[in-house]
């Protein structure tokens, strides 16, 4: 892909492995400058809009913060309700007024595709922040950023990805990511919330070995990391299939108790009770560490969207 100047972020595919590189290298790079001092200004004068259509607390907050604590400012959409999307305006038409005030935009949205329809429409660069069931691939990056300073290396491992994987949009762009990198996966999740086929016959057909599962502690013990996610509620038609499915797989002291090492786990939260908090001081509970890595990594991704940085 090279440059990340004036381009969309919308998909985990468009990254290599060369931009995964420089990805983490900035966010390391703005990870100890802010430790030396709160506010950088590379990004001055610069302003980015947030446009969320869907519930959010991490990414939206991360976002801001990373544009602030690079000298930028932030405008957003407050919500849905007290825009002009109340009046029925389309997605493209609020997406075209944010690119005429702003330099760059992160939206979220629960329509598949919505992200690349918004980049379509105007020139402004996109990053997309959650499109329906779709792809999130800021989440993925942080996760990756996540992984490689929790584990030392994203080559070769074994990761098991457990709970809605039909519906989790982060889970469809961290597999792009880790099979870059001979990921070993196990997909661990009940019948009806497979990994969406035509992802598993991609990674069949590069090559990936996958081994589709039921069984959380088998997938775990032979795993160096867990991928733990929320079964998405808000996505099921029918509630009695929700209440059918939830609360399948769960992480507690009893769990951890059963396996034959230490293992890392991440989450790219909210939980409901997937993880209990009785997990949350086991020394391999990384998702804390992981939602404080997303600043780094959206400095990292704005400051090379706006100013090119290489
Ligand atoms: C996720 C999302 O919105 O897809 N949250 C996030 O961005 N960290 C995961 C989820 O909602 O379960």
């Amino acid at each position: 892909m090279g440059s990340l100047k004036g381009k969309d972020i919308l998909h985990g595919n468009q990254f290599s492995k060369r931009d995964i590189d420089t990805i983490i290298k900035n966010a390391s790079y703005f990870e100890k400058e802010l430790k030396k001092k709160k506010a950088l200004n590379l990004l001055e004068g610069k302003i980015l809009a947030t446009l969320f259509f869907e519930p959010s607390t991490r990414t939206r907050l991360s976002f801001e913060a990373a544009m602030q604590r690079l000298g930028g400012g932030v405008i957003s959409l407050g919500s849905v309700e007290s825009s002009s999307v109340a009046k029925g305006e389309t997605l493209t038409d609020t997406v075209r007024t944010a690119s005429q005030y702003a330099d760059v935009i992160v939206i979220r949205h629960p329509r598949t595709g919505s992200a690349r329809e918004a980049a379509e429409a105007v020139s402004t660069p996109i990053i997309n922040a959650g499109d329906g069931t779709g792809q999130h691939p800021t989440q993925a990056l942080l996760d990756i950023y996540t992984i490689y300073k929790e584990l030392g290396s994203l080559k070769n491992l074994v990761v098991s990805i457990i709970g809605d994987l039909k519906n989790g949009r982060t889970v469809h762009a961290l597999v792009e990511l880790l099979s870059l990198y001979q990921t070993q996966f196990y997909f661990v999740s009940p019948g009806a919330l497979r990994m969406p086929e035509e992802i598993t016959s991609n990674l069949t057909q590069r090559g990936i070995k996958i081994e589709e599962t039921e069984d959380m502690l088998k997938a775990t013990n032979a795993s160096h990391l867990i991928y733990m996610t929320r079964i998405q509620k808000e996505r099921f038609t029918d509630l009695s299939e929700y209440e059918r499915v939830k609360g399948s797989y769960i992480i507690d002291e009893a769990f951890l108790k059963k396996l034959k090492k230490k293992i890392t786990i991440l989450h790219p939260l909210p939980r409901v009770d997937e993880i209990s908090t009785e997990v949350d001081d086991y020394p391999g509970a990384a998702y804390f560490r992981q939602m404080r890595n997303g600043v780094f990594v959206r400095m990292a991704l704005l400051a090379m969207v706006l100013e090119g940085i290489p």
